[in-house]
C-alpha cells in the first residue's frame, strides 16, 4: 500500500483534528502519501482530494470542528454516487482509507467496501459516544465538560430563584450525554432514551424532595421517549399543578460539538488514528479502531454499526442515591 486518504463525515466533533493529524503524520512516518478528502463523502463524490504533509496538520491538535470539513451525503447513498465516488479515489490512485466518524460513516464505508474492497479502517469521531466496539468515542469527553459547564452556571441561576430547569443534552438516541452530565452536575433526574421514565414518579419525588432543596434540574436526552425537554416540562407542570414553583427549560444544542477537545480526547484521537493508519498496513479493513480497557482494538464495521453499545446501568443508580 502507497496512497492512501482520510476524511472526516457526519457530525464533527472535538478531536476529529487531533486525529486527521496522528493519520497523517503516521502514513509520513511510514512512508506513504496520504491524501485529504474534504467534505466527507460528497468531497469523495466531487473529487475534492488533497496531498497532505506533515507541515499541513501543523498547529490543529487544540482546535474544535474539522480542518477537512464535514458533511451528510445523500448522493453517496445512492449506487451512482458510490460508482462516482470509487472513481475519484481510482483516479488519484488511493489504495485504503481512513474514515472519522460515527454509524452513519461507518454505514457507508461498509457498504462502500463491500461493493468496491477498498480497505477502509475508522476512527470512532462523535460526541455520542453510541458506537460499540470502543469504550469513547473522540469528542465525547469534550462534549460531556461543555455540557457540565453550562449545567453547573445555569444551576446557580435555579438556586438563587429557586427554580426547576429541564435542560436538553444531545446524544441522538443515546443517553451517555446525559448520564455522565448529569452525574458531574448533580442533576436530581436524568431521563435517558435506553430507560422508561415514569414521569408520575419525577412528580412525586419533585413533590417531595426535601425542604431545604428549593431547586432542581433534570438532565433529558434529545432522544428520550417521552419527547423534548421543552414537552417533558411542560407534561410535569401540568402533573405538579403548583403555580409557585417556576418551571424552566434550556437545550444546549450546538455548544456540545464545538471547542477545544480535552486532553482526553486529544490522546484517544490520536490513538484511533496512528492504529488505523498501522492497521491499513497490516491488513486490517472494513472495520473500526477503537480503544477497549486501554488497548486498541479493531472491530468490524458491521459489529460497530449493529451491535447495542449499553449504557452502564449503575451510573443510573449513582444518580438516584446521590441526588436524595
Ligand atoms: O451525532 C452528533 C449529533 O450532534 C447528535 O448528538 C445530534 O442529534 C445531531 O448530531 C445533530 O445533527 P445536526 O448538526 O445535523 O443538526
Amino acid at each position: 500500500m502507497k496512497k492512501i486518504a482520510v476524511f472526516t463525515s457526519g457530525g464533527d466533533s472535538p478531536g476529529m483534528n487531533a486525529c486527521v493529524r496522528a493519520v497523517v503524520r503516521t502514513a509520513i512516518y511510514k512512508g506513504l502519501e496520504v491524501y485529504g478528502i474534504y467534505r466527507g463523502y460528497e468531497g469523495m463524490i466531487e473529487g475534492d482530494i488533497k496531498r497532505m504533509y506533515s507541515h499541513s496538520v501543523s498547529n490543529i491538535v487544540q482546535r474544535g470542528g474539522t480542518i477537512l470539513k464535514s458533511a451528510r451525503s445523500e448522493e453517496f447513498r445512492t449506487k451512482e454516487g458510490r460508482q462516482k465516488a470509487y472513481e475519484k479515489l481510482q483516479k488519484h490512485g488511493i489504495e485504503g482509507l481512513v474514515a472519522i466518524g460515527g454509524d452513519g460513516t461507518f454505514t457507508g464505508a461498509k457498504l462502500f467496501f463491500e461493493e468496491y474492497g477498498i480497505p477502509t479502517v475508522g476512527c470512532p469521531g462523535t460526541i455520542d459516544n453510541d458506537i460499540y466496539g470502543t469504550d469513547y468515542t473522540i469528542g465525547f469527553d469534550t462534549a460531556v465538560n461543555t455540557a457540565l459547564e453550562a449545567i453547573d452556571k445555569i444551576r446557580d441561576t435555579a438556586a438563587a430563584h429557586d427554580r426547576i430547569f429541564f435542560i436538553e443534552v444531545m446524544g441522538r438516541d443515546a443517553g451517555f450525554i446525559a448520564v455522565e452530565s448529569g452525574i458531574g452536575g448533580g442533576a436530581e433526574f436524568v431521563m435517558v432514551p435506553e430507560t422508561k421514565t415514569d414521569l408520575d414518579s419525577v412528580v412525586n419525588a419533585l413533590k417531595n424532595l426535601r425542604k431545604t432543596k428549593t431547586s432542581s434540574v433534570i438532565v433529558v436526552a434529545e432522544g428520550d421517549d417521552e419527547g423534548s425537554a421543552e414537552t417533558i416540562m411542560t407534561k410535569i407542570k401540568e402533573k405538579i399543578a403548583d403555580s409557585s414553583k417556576e418551571f424552566k427549560v434550556t437545550t444546549l444544542g450546538h455548544i456540545q460539538r464545538g471547542g477545544s477537545p480535552t486532553a482526553r480526547d486529544r490522546v484517544l484521537a490520536s490513538r484511533c488514528g496512528m492504529a488505523a493508519v498501522e492497521g491499513l498496513i497490516a491488513g486490517e479493513q472494513n472495520c473500526m479502531a477503537g480503544v477497549t480497557n486501554q488497548e486498541v482494538v479493531f472491530t468490524p464495521f458491521g459489529d460497530c454499526i449493529g451491535r447495542e453499545k449499553p449504557i452502564v446501568r449503575d451510573h443510573l443508580r449513582l444518580i438516584d442515591i446521590l441526588s436524595i
